[in-house]
């Protein structure tokens, strides 16, 4: 194995699936902070992908060829994958968890952004699966939504509780921290990379969107979906928030790509709702929606010029 450079030391081994040792090191100046500055890997190849995609139900594998990293942070721990696609370094997240164990409300957000932030990345394509709370939008279709409404109850929304030290863009923040989700909700420039693939693969894509975001595990009610839609809802689902806010918080730029696999409740008249037809409509569509995240991560530009890296200006409750 190649030797990493002298002023590196490892912080931590991981073992991959297929038993690889994986060690990562981070800077010596830069313990005991525990930013992690690169990766490497027993055959001495350096990983520091700076775009992550984040795959939900139906989703759960991108890379061709990756190493698995268990990454601990200060919520927990995150499995990510580090790795590459037609040649780009890329990172990809399994919210669900290998198997698809992890419901909704138990996916742990908090661990799964820091492990992406602490490993450099700055910018995150999700994909959901969503039902559709308008009737001219149907599933099968592909939804790029611009904004978001947050029906959520129980999960942890914020990285800044006032105790823990978070490490950001080089710094250590205990502040309490009330970001900003304007002017755009969304990363512009992600949603610009996706509505260009989209064009240059001929893929037909609803550019804007409000997606409300309920607990589950249950699906909503006729009644719950006939009030998203005066609140001014788009699509529904369950794992989109906190992850946008999260993302934003430690100054990531973050874009999800929606696949409606059904119809919300009420919508189409009263039919039972399954998991397996949100399952079955996001298999029939999941070569799609890989293509298009394939070719959307070829046009992010390298340089960002988006607000997002800046989320934190302005936003520190500095003591008085
Ligand atoms: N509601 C909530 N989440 C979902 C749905 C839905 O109709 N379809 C896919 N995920």
């Amino acid at each position: 194995m190649k030797s990493p450079p002298s002023n590196h030391q490892v912080r931590r081994s991981f073992s991959s699936l297929d038993n690889r040792e994986i060690s990562v090191h981070v800077l010596r100046e830069e313990l005991p902070k525990y930013k992690v500055k690169a990766l490497i890997n027993l055959e001495g190849v350096w990983f520091m992908p700076k775009i992550a995609i984040i795959g939900g139900s139906g989703f759960y594998s991108l890379l061709e060829n990756f190493d698995v990293l268990n990454i601990e942070t200060p919520f927990g721990e995150s499995m990510v994958e580090v790795g590459s696609i037609e040649n780009v370094e890329v990172a990809f997240l399994n919210r669900h968890g290998k198997g698809h164990k992890i419901p909704p409300f138990k996916i742990n957000y908090r661990a799964n952004i820091y492990a992406l932030s602490a490993i450099g990345v700055e910018r995150i394509i999700a994909t959901n699966a969503v039902g559709s709370i308008r009737p001219e939008i149907k599933p099968g279709d592909f939804v790029l939504p611009d904004d978001f409404l947050d029906l959520t109850k129980r999960r942890d929304y914020t990285f800044y509780d006032g105790e823990t030290e978070i490490f950001i863009q080089g710094k250590a923040v205990r502040e309490v921290v009330h970001i900003s989700m304007t002017p755009s909700t969304y990363c512009p420039e992600i949603r610009d990379a996706v509505l260009t693939a989209a064009k240059n693969i001929g893929l037909s894509i609803h550019d804007g969107g409000v997606y409300v975001a309920t607990e589950g595990n249950r699906f909503e009610t006729p009644a719950e979906i006939r009030a998203y839609s005066s609140l001014g809802g788009t699509i529904v689902g369950m794992t989109g928030v906190p992850e946008a806010v999260l993302a934003r918080e430690l100054c990531i730029c973050y874009s999800t790509v929606c696949l409606v696999t059904n119809y919300a409740a009420g919508i189409s008249g009263l039919v039972k709702l399954t998991h397996e037809e949100v399952a079955k409509t996001y298999a029939e569509k999941l070569k799609e929606l890989r293509r298009l995240i394939t070719t959307a991560i070829k046009e992010i530009p390298k340089d960002r010029s988006c607000p997002c890296k800046d989320a934190l200006r302005g936003a520190l409750v500095e003591s008085p």
